[in-house]
């Protein structure tokens, strides 16, 4: 990943520009990176703060072709690769890192990270962009005052000794994200299930699912299904349901 590379100093979103290099034929692999983002995008079309040189803002071309299995996991592979990627450079410092289904990165229960994943058929295969956005050097003050009690960055977590510039941490995620992805197109959610259950915060807990109609049902998380849905028992006793998009909060 990341062998052709476009950096910008500013851009509205760098997920915005991979997909129309992705319409202009980027080749596989293509990184777009950015300084700042003017309109930065998170999921469910959530603004996401991308303040000049402070973070991490990626996004990379995937074409895998027809798929095999399904890729409704890719979220949970990025979460995977970028998991190890910053636990490869921070080592023990960083183990407790946890993933929050689908496509979170927390550390003390904030948020560090967050992913995006995009895609678009061209016939029969499947064309994809994948932004994740990594807070590295943000102080407190730095966020936005709603984010504040929210987020958090690797600046915020680590001793000043340790910290590594914002270069040599998207190498890193780079190279265990094309590892990761590889073996998830190839072999979909089983193939890197073992690498996201021990850090995932959700399974096992009660929480609150926003349903795609907007109604709110309380529930304990049981489980991942094969294609990583979410396995959801409710509170008042109906049947067990997958959650496949919605929104999760722990309780
Ligand atoms: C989320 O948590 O809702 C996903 C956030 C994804 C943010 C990244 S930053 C780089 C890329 N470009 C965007 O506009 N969004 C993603």
């Amino acid at each position: 990943l990341g062998r052709v590379h476009e950096h910008h100093e500013q851009i509205g979103s760098t997920n915005d520009r991979a997909l129309e290099w992705l319409g202009a034929g980027a080749p596989d692999g293509a990184l777009v990176t950015a300084d700042a983002q003017t309109a930065g995008r998170g999921r469910l079309g959530r603004p996401w703060s991308s303040p000049p040189g402070r973070d991490i803002y990626a996004s990379v071309v995937l074409r895998p072709g027809a798929p095999s299995a399904g890729f409704g996991a890719l979220a949970l592979a990025v979460g995977v690769g970028l998991r190890e990627g910053l636990v490869a450079v921070f080592g023990a410092e960083l183990s407790s890192l946890a993933l929050k289904w689908p496509n979170d990165l927390l550390l003390g229960g904030r948020k560090l990270a967050g992913i995006l994943c995009e895609s678009r058929w061209r016939g029969r295969e499947v064309e994809l962009v994948v932004g994740f956005g990594v807070n590295v050097h943000r102080t407190r003050e730095e966020f936005e005052p709603s984010l504040r009690a929210r987020a958090t960055s690797l600046a915020l977590h680590l001793p000043e000794a340790d910290r590594r510039g914002r270069a040599t941490i998207l190498a890193a995620v780079l190279h265990e994200l094309e590892g990761t992805l590889e073996r998830f197109f190839a072999g979909g959610f089983p193939a890197i299930r073992a690498r996201y259950e021990p850090h995932c915060l959700v399974i096992g807990r009660a929480i609150e699912v926003e349903q795609p109609d907007g109604r709110r049902v309380y529930a304990r998380a049981e489980g991942l299904a094969e294609d990583g849905a979410l396995l959801a028992r409710p509170d008042d006793g109906g049947p067990s349901f997958r959650v496949q998009s919605a929104d999760v909060w722990l309780r």
